[in-house]
């Protein structure tokens, strides 16, 4: 039996030099998609797949973040004071278990590795999911990515990734990967990673997404791994090392993909979460095709 996934790590330190100058005092993973932060987007995902702690690596100038998941006193009486109770639901809902957040602070932007690498404490010795939160993933059988993934995780054990198909000239922006049998459906065996191939070198166009479900002898590694693209500890890097050891699989991810680290990916994110609100949808669809039509 493979031990279960029951803590998650969230990277929430990177500048987000991509949004400036929205992202001057604002955290990239505050911006909101419709009316939720891109951040409770990817909590949301992962407390729909049994994660039961989130482990937050952050930075200077991300307290905002931890404040948004705290309660907010004086916010809550006031909506009771004035009958506003389903907003405080709301509110309740959104907010999480006392103990069951932790954050930790990345001092130095060192790569996706080291981030992992921070919270090796507070995860301890057991396999853990990593979300990055500028990638947000709509799925469409309804179920979460990271959900699908736990599942495939009870099956194979192992360390586990979600892929996607990017177009030929995107592949030197992902980790790409390999993939040999076939050990269920939409699961792989991964043969072959290689973070951020040169033009023209990549193996497949089978991008890594994001989503991660990794064994702790990952951290052992990332303590010794070198800087390796863009002079950054790689976290694809010590996967490929502990490769020799365990085995990886690759689940196809099924749904669309947005990247909220880019403008127009963000801007698509919007588009697509409004659209699928019942609450707004109507309304928007209708406006949307009068700002295409030029009205
Ligand atoms: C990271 C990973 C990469 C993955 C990507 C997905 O890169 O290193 O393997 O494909 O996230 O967004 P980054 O986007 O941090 O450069």
């Amino acid at each position: 039996m493979s031990k279960p996934i029951r803590k998650a790590i969230l990277p929430v330190a990177g500048l987000g030099t991509r949004f400036l100058p929205a992202t001057k005092a604002v955290p990239k993973e505050m911006l909101t998609v419709v009316d939720r932060p891109v951040v409770q987007h990817v909590v949301d995902e992962a407390l729909a797949a049994g994660i039961e702690h989130i482990v937050f690596v952050t930075g200077r100038n991300k307290a905002v973040i931890e404040d948004h998941f705290d309660r907010q006193f004086e916010l809550e009486r006031t909506l009771e004071g004035r009958g506003k109770l389903k907003e405080l639901e709301q509110l309740d809902r959104d907010t999480p278990q006392a103990g069951t957040t932790s954050f930790t602070r990345q001092q130095l932007p060192l790569g996706l590795g080291h981030a992992v690498w921070c919270a090796r404490d507070i995860i301890g010795d057991e396999p853990f999911a990593l979300l990055l939160p500028d990638m947000l993933h709509m799925g469409r059988n309804g179920k979460g990515c990271l959900a699908n993934m736990v599942e495939a995780y009870a099956k194979t054990g192992g360390n586990v990734v979600s892929v996607y198909e990017v177009p030929d000239d995107q592949t030197h922006q992902y980790g790409i990967v390999g993939t040999g049998e076939k050990k269920a459906e939409g699961v792989h065996a991964i043969t072959q990673m290689v973070e951020k191939p040169k033009p023209g070198t990549a193996p497949t166009n089978l991008a890594i997404s994001g989503r991660y479900i990794l064994q702790p002898a990952i951290f052992d590694l990332l303590a010794k791994q070198e800087a390796g693209a863009g002079g950054e500890i790689q976290l694809t890097d010590s996967m490929l090392k502990l490769q020799e050891s365990e085995p990886f699989y690759a689940v196809t991810f099924d749904g669309a993909i947005y990247d909220c680290g880019s403008k127009i990916g963000f801007l698509m994110a919007n588009v697509a979460y409004a659209l699928s609100r019942p609450d707004i949808a109507p309304q928007f669809r209708a406006e949307l095709q009068g700002v295409l039509a030029g009205n």
